[in-house]
């Protein structure tokens, strides 16, 4: 897979990138980052690339004309099988919120292109003829869209196959299946093995499914029950959590001695 990021910090992006499970993707081939600065398309002695907004109000937006002539650079660098044109994402806190499920569809593709804004933002008919998705990574607004990238580039390059060393820790990934991940324990030489449940120390590799699943449930539960209500259980999960319920409402029950 391959992204294309239109950045004026390029070293921000190709650093996050050269990092962890995404920088490893990327020795191995399996994931390509190139960044398009905008400032190198622009003109003038002082290569600007804001501009003041009509209509007056504080700050400044970035110029059309330097991010099209990027833009068009970063489209140009690469034509993929079918000829088909990569999609350009608009990384702003007014598009549609990244879930895990947006990412997985975004896992798919062959090509991205990566659209960070800077200053107040970009004109809006830039983005209404070129940009394809507005993508927001939460309720919040960042200084530039170059964060919000790195993040994408991130859940989404973890999944291409071959990324992660062991592809079932995708699977068992918070959000993925509708719940979150349950608790994990390591062997640990200052704590032993205090406060690890008994079952994982048990070897029973069906009950310490069972109970994996049932503290997935359980955390979703009591952590995202928004989560919950959109995922369908079957009668052996129902079960589960309520058991789980069951025992977590006993043990609020029962008064702490201080
Ligand atoms: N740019 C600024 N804030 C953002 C956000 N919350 N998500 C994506 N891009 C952004």
């Amino acid at each position: 897979m391959r992204f294309d990021v239109i950045t004026l910090f390029p070293e921000f992006i190709d650093h996050c990138a050269r990092i962890g499970v995404v920088g490893r993707a990327r020795e191995r081939g399996l994931l390509d980052v190139a960044c398009w600065n905008p400032r190198d398309y622009a003109g003038g002695n002082y290569r600007r690339v804001d501009e003041r907004p009509f209509g007056g109000g504080p700050g400044m937006l970035m110029m059309i004309e330097p991010l099209r002539e990027c833009l068009a650079a970063a489209r140009a660098a690469a034509v993929m099988p079918g000829d088909t044109p990569a999609p350009l994402i608009h990384l702003s806190p007014q598009g549609e919120k990244l879930t895990q499920a947006m990412v997985r569809k975004l896992a798919s593709q062959p090509r991205l292109l990566l659209l960070c804004g800077r200053y107040e933002g970009i004109d809006e008919r830039l983005i209404e003829r070129e940009v394809d998705a507005e993508v927001s990574i939460g309720d919040f607004v960042l200084s530039g869209g170059e964060l919000a990238a790195a993040v994408l580039i991130d859940a989404v390059g973890r999944l291409q196959h071959g990324a992660l060393n062991d592809e079932q820790s995708a699977v068992q990934d918070s959000f993925e299946g509708g719940l979150l991940d349950c608790p994990h324990y390591t062997r640990s030489e200052s704590l032993g093995t205090a406060g690890v449940p008994d079952v994982l120390l048990s070897g029973d590799h069906a009950a310490i499914a069972r109970w994996r699943r049932q503290q997935a449930l359980g955390r979703t539960w009591l952590r995202r029950p928004d989560l919950l209500a959109r995922t369908t259980l079957c009668d052996d999960d129902r079960a589960l959590l309520a058991a789980f319920s069951r025992e977590w409402l006993r043990a609020q029950a029962v008064p702490t001695s201080k």
